[in-house]
């Protein structure tokens, strides 16, 4: 059975001291279990910071983004041999956050999903659909289109690795949640398309997370659906709380 990812992507909220407190409240209560990981999306500035203070702990620290290359003149970016430099074991790519505002392409985001398996980083790759599109019945297409592009190129092990977030664009925080049917049945999918790009043992092996208005009220329905596997979650990972709920519901 897969193991789910339960991961609080913070995006730009909190100081320093108010991200502190929250990884002292959850570092020691994450489950023990393999079943579940956990893992905080935080700010740049604060990485180093809870990576050291989640040493030894079972609460894992990713970034929300980096740069494809390793270095060089790119005033303001943050590269993958840094975020591995700090600790960091995961790395958030291709948010329709960054995909909206900051130009992020399908292209940047396969270059990205590289950089992070050439750093030993675990990519959780991002993909989902505007409001526009799911009425225009582009949903299915424009989904699988994104995750073939986005791992390209890359070995059967690295697929397997890849963690998929599917977030439908209009249910990221608007309180409207996708319905778990119809969510799961974009996860189905996109598995299927994993599938005709490898292999089904391999595509059985990718975590798949749902995203949008996730919270302690409906993750439970969201996590038992077939292809389901975890959740990227936005403004309910924000209190230490409500994200251990969220947690404890994937050891169910
Ligand atoms: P919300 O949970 O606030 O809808 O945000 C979802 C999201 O974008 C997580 O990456």
């Amino acid at each position: 059975m897969r193991k789910k990812v339960i991961a609080g992507n913070w995006k730009m909220n909190k100081v320093l001291a108010e991200a502190n407190q929250f990884v002292d409240e959850v570092a020691s209560k994450v489950p023990e279990t393999d079943q579940v990981e956990a893992i905080v999306c935080a700010p740049f500035p604060y990485l180093s910071s809870l990576v050291e203070q989640t040493n030894g702990t079972k609460l894992k620290v990713a970034a929300q983004n980096m740069h494809f290359d390793d270095n060089g003149a790119y005033t303001g970016e943050v590269s993958p041999v840094m975020l591995k430099d700090l600790g960091v074991s995961h790395v958030v790519i291709g948010h329709s956050e960054r995909r909206e505002f900051f130009a992020e392409t399908d292209e940047t985001v396969n270059k990205k999903t590289h950089a992070a398996f050439n750093h030993g980083l675990t990519p959780i790759v991002c993909v989902g659909e505007t409001l526009e599109q799911r009425e225009a019945n582009e949903t299915m297409t424009l989904v699988g289109t994104q995750v073939e592009k986005a791992i390209e190129g890359l070995s059967d092990e690295q697929i397997a690795e890849t963690i998929v977030a599917y977030e439908p664009v209009w249910a990221i925080g608007t309180g409207k949640t996708a319905s778990s049917e119809d969510a799961n049945e974009v996860c189905a999918h996109i598995r299927q398309v994993i599938k005709k790009a490898t292999s089904e043992t391999i595509a059985e092996k990718v975590v798949i997370q749902y995203g949008g208005s996730v919270k302690p009220a409906n993750v439970e329905e969201l996590l038992s659906q077939s292809d389901i596997d975890g959740a990227l979650v936005g403004g309910a990972s924000l209190e230490a709380e409500s994200f251990l709920q969220l947690v404890e519901a994937g050891t169910k």
